[in-house]
């Protein structure tokens, strides 16, 4: 029995069915955009840990300062005494943030963040409710997943969910009405986010609105322009805080530092992990500095939030996206991905529709472009093929018919080219 297969046994017996797999392997050894796995075969990584690792594995700068740090200490926890990196990494933060005079705190994961932004946005509003998008994702904690969108699997079989919490509707432009115009569908769904102002929350009861710049798990969606700058304007009116939560849309992914710069619109508070750490558990809130000092001393924090080991490799981090120059390369790779796609668009009518900001590329397949009803069995048969053949890859989507594109934005073009060519050959095997 191949070491593989006797790890598979076990994790079966001894690891958590509701844990979900995209790749059956088991990891050695990573380096920029490949993994190798420990029977010594190669995958190339179009999934970068779910867009944790936009420097890629083991980027040596990181790997170099998270050593140093080890060997000074590991967690004297800031609560009980204070450490440089992480107060750096808050001026830090509040440096590239796209809020004037903006302050940080420091989480672990994504969900915490989001649960702490509600809680200052809470504390700084004195409101209680908190509006979130269809089909948005924010967490698998109580109240993340009240405020996220996708039932199964989700939610179902764990609530009930924290009350107070509204969805409000996202514009999902390759759906729209056939018989409305862009234009036309962009105005409906803001009177329809206005609406439920009126309908079913009164706006000054809502703390806070929070949304994701560009859907991830939801399936890559793109908001238009118009309908992001009108939520926020809407909040600015009712002075309910706006919310960006850049977890996996930020730290250089769709080809600017963070992704609701590219909509003209300054957030009151900005939710950040994944990319934040490349792969150490890290998040953070950073937002007006009002809105962060609200609570009192003791309200905000947590034993592990802000490892010192964390923050050392996150201002690493920040460096290596500027002198490698990340956000432009985001918007190459992006471009780059979209192209093989057009192809794929061509020779295969179940593509549907091709998506992307910088490099959060998406592909959502359908059984026929006119019903375009969703083909999650198609996507499923691509990732297996994928995944079974040396590419890591992930899907999205509400219904599962998309597939999406976190490759590290370290990528090189022979990674590229190799992960192109499983690719081609699981949309192949699909015909
Ligand atoms: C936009 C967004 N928010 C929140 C989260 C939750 O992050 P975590 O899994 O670290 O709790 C995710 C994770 O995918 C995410 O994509």
């Amino acid at each position: 029995m191949s070491r593989t297969t006797e790890l598979q046994e076990k994790r079966q017996k001894y690891v958590s069915r509701g844990i979900g797999n995209g790749n059956l392997n088991f990891a050695a050894t990573a380096q920029g955009s490949t993994i190798t796995d420990i029977e010594g075969r190669e995958w190339i990584d179009f999934a970068a840990a779910i867009g944790t690792l936009n420097v890629g594995h083991s980027h040596p700068r990181v790997t170099k300062v998270v050593h140093e740090q080890v060997d000074k200490f590991l967690h004297p926890s800031f609560n009980v005494i204070m450490y440089e990196s992480y107060i750096e990494l808050a001026e830090k933060l509040s440096e590239i943030a796209p809020i004037e005079d903006a302050a940080a705190a420091l989480f672990n994961t994504g969900a915490e963040a989001v649960e702490n932004a509600v809680k200052f946005a809470r504390r700084y509003t004195g409101r209680q409710a908190v509006v979130s998008f269809t089909r948005g994702f924010h967490g698998r904690t109580n109240l993340t997943m009240g405020m996220t969108s996708k039932v199964k699997p989700y939610k179902i079989g764990f609530g009930p969910f924290t009350p107070e919490v509204y969805q409000a509707p996202y514009p999902y432009m390759y759906r729209k009405p056939a018989d409305m115009s862009d234009e036309e569908y962009v105005d409906s769904v803001i009177a329809e986010f206005k609406e439920l102002f009126v309908a079913t929350v009164a706006p000054e009861a809502v703390a806070c609105v929070v949304m994701e710049p560009v859907q991830g798990e939801g399936g890559f969606i793109v908001p238009p322009k118009k309908f992001v700058q009108e939520v926020a304007a809407f909040c600015k009116e009712h002075g309910i805080l706006f919310v960006a939560d850049e977890i996996q849309a930020g730290f250089a992914r769709t080809g600017t530092m963070f992704a609701i710069e590219q909509f003209d619109v300054q957030p009151d508070l900005m939710t950040l992990s994944k990319s934040i750490a490349g792969g150490l558990p890290l998040a953070a809130v950073v937002g007006r500095s009002d809105v962060i000092h609200a609570p009192t001393p003791g309200e905000i924090g947590g034993t592990y939030s802000g490892s010192p080991v964390a923050c050392v490799a996150s201002l690493e981090i920040i460096d290596i996206i500027k002198d490698e120059n990340l956000t432009d390369r985001a918007e190459e790779i992006g471009a780059r991905i979209e192209e093989e796609l057009k192809g794929y668009e061509k020779e295969y009518d179940f593509v549907g529709d091709i998506r992307r900001l910088g490099n959060m590329v998406a592909v959502e397949l359908v059984k026929d472009r006119t019903t375009k009803e969703p083909a999650a069995d198609i996507v499923n048969a691509i990732a297996k093929y994928a995944n079974d053949n040396g590419l890591l890859l992930i899907t999205a989507g509400i219904h599962n018919n998309v597939i999406r594109f976190l490759t590290p934005l370290v990528i090189t073009e022979e990674e590229l080219e190799k992960g192109f060519a499983i690719l081609k050959d699981a949309f192949e095997s699909v015909k």
